[in-house]
């Protein structure tokens, strides 16, 4: 499987993201679908967006117990979106009834793969509020690990941790990577971010990119040079 530049289409109806696409003329990005977009469209703007010809993760982060969310991932799965998300935190048991969820009576599914720690949850933040008294790395080490055990195909993560990832899962295990920045472009509220080039080098298999591209003057440019730098 091969490297790719997913947009995040943070935007808050679909007249938006129609909008956003049009300045990218013929190209068909892989785009992702957060909370924001899918609760305000609803499950359509997967279809419509799968019917324009991009390839769609749908980035809505299920957690709850194995069995709601076994059934709420066979929802989706007819969705026809490509990757899904679910957080790692909620134990290796709902994780694998995530994934009997998504399975097709064919055996084929979308990708599945989990939160680790979200980057807004700090190493100090992790021990006062949630009782977890060890280094993040090793947190987000254990529940990829965790992931893995359950069958998943990847994590989200930080660039700075996909080597860590591969190194302790494998290189086939993917590491789906946001907090992207141009060398020359503006940081806005992502702590630790990495160029597309760097993240590349530093072995992600699939970097989120949002307002570099979303923001940008020439949105088509800004895409053709993410592509440049991370896949090229
Ligand atoms: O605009 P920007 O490039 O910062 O967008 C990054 C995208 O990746 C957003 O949709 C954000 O919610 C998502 N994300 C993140 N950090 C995580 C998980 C998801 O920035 N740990």
């Amino acid at each position: 499987m091969g490297r790719d530049v997913i947009i995040a289409c943070d935007f808050p109806g679909k007249r938006e993201v129609l909008d956003f696409l049009n300045k990218l003329g013929r190209r068909r990005p892989y785009l992702k679908i957060g909370m924001e977009l899918f609760y305000a469209e609803g499950p359509q703007i997967v279809q419509e967006l799968k019917a324009r010809g991009h390839s769609v993760f749908l980035d809505l982060k299920l957690c709850d117990i194995p069995n709601t969310v076994r059934k709420t991932m066979s929802v989706l799965r007819d969705l026809g979106a490509d990757m899904v998300n679910l957080h790692a935190f909620g134990t290796i048991d709902m994780m694998k009834a995530a994934l009997e969820g998504l399975t097709r009576p064919d055996g084929t599914r979308p990708l599945l793969i989990a939160v680790t720690q979200l980057t807004s949850t700090s190493e100090e933040r992790m021990k006062r509020e949630l009782l977890i008294d060890l280094p993040l790395p090793e947190v987000v080490m254990h529940y990829a690990k965790n992931a893995q055990q359950a069958g998943l195909d990847g994590v989200v993560c930080s660039p700075l941790e996909a080597g860590g990832v591969h190194n302790t899962c494998g290189a086939s295990f993917l590491t789906i990577t946001p907090g992207v920045r141009f060398s020359d472009g503006d940081v806005g509220d992502q702590v630790r971010v990495t160029t597309p080039e760097k993240a590349k080098l530093l072995g992600s298999d699939y970097i989120v990119v949002g307002r570099p591209i979303t923001a940008a003057n020439d949105p088509a440019a800004a895409y053709e040079r993410c592509m440049s730098e991370f896949v090229d």
